[in-house]
C-alpha cells in the first residue's frame, strides 16, 4: 500500500500543534503562577542577604542563631548552613505551633530537609530560604544536608527538636536552645 505524502504531513502538523500548544499552556501557567500568584520554590522567597558580611552584621550573626520566639509570638529558627555544619546543629521547637525557619548560606549551595516531613528547602547564597511548618509529633528529628557540597557533604547534618508545649521553655529574651545530652 502507497503511503499518502500529504496525510503524513497533515498529521506531522497535528502532532507539532499539540505539541507546541501543550508546552505554551505549561509556560503560561508558570509564568502566571510566578508573577501572578507570586508562587515561587521556598528555596527562593526573594529575599536577599549579603553572603560576605552573614557572621558580621545583621540578622544571621552567632548571637542570633537558635530558635527565638519573636515579639509577636511568632516561634523563628535562625540557621546558617556552612560546609559542613549547621550553625546551631540543633534547634528545639514546640510541638503543634507554627514555625518559620530562616536559613542563608554564607558559601556554597546546600540544602536542608527535616526526614519525616515535607519540609525541604536549598539553601543558596544571598537569598534567605524560609519555609514555615507546624510539627505534629514530638522527638529528635534528623535534618541532613541535601546537596552536594563538598567533601564533607556526608558528615553535615543537624537536628531539629520537637517538644511538647508545655515543655518548650523560651528564656527571658525568647530564646531556646536544645538542652545538653
Ligand atoms: Cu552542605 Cu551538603
Amino acid at each position: 500500500m502507497a503511503i499518502d505524502e500529504h496525510s503524513v504531513a497533515r498529521s506531522e502538523r497535528r502532532w507539532a500543534t499539540a505539541m507546541i500548544t501543550a508546552s505554551a499552556t505549561l509556560l503560561a501557567a508558570i509564568v502566571y503562577a510566578s508573577l501572578g500568584a507570586h508562587i515561587t520554590p521556598p528555596s527562593n522567597s526573594l529575599e536577599t542577604v549579603d553572603p560576605a558580611t552573614l557572621h558580621v552584621a545583621g540578622e544571621f550573626v552567632e548571637a542570633n542563631l537558635g530558635t527565638k520566639v519573636e515579639s509577636g509570638g511568632e516561634v523563628v529558627a535562625r540557621i546558617v548552613t556552612a560546609q559542613f555544619a549547621f550553625q546551631p546543629a540543633c534547634v528545639v521547637v514546640p510541638q503543634d505551633t507554627p514555625v518559620t525557619f530562616r536559613i542563608a548560606s554564607p558559601d556554597v549551595i546546600h540544602g536542608v530537609m527535616i526526614l519525616g516531613t515535607n519540609v525541604n528547602s536549598m539553601v543558596v547564597p544571598g537569598y534567605v530560604s524560609r519555609v514555615r511548618t507546624r510539627f505534629q509529633d514530638t522527638g529528635d528529628m534528623l535534618m541532613p544536608c541535601h546537596e552536594f557540597c563538598g567533601l564533607g557533604h556526608s558528615q553535615m547534618l543537624a537536628h531539629v527538636r520537637v517538644v511538647a508545649k508545655a515543655d518548650f521553655k523560651p528564656d527571658a529574651n525568647g530564646r531556646a536552645t536544645c538542652a545538653p545530652e
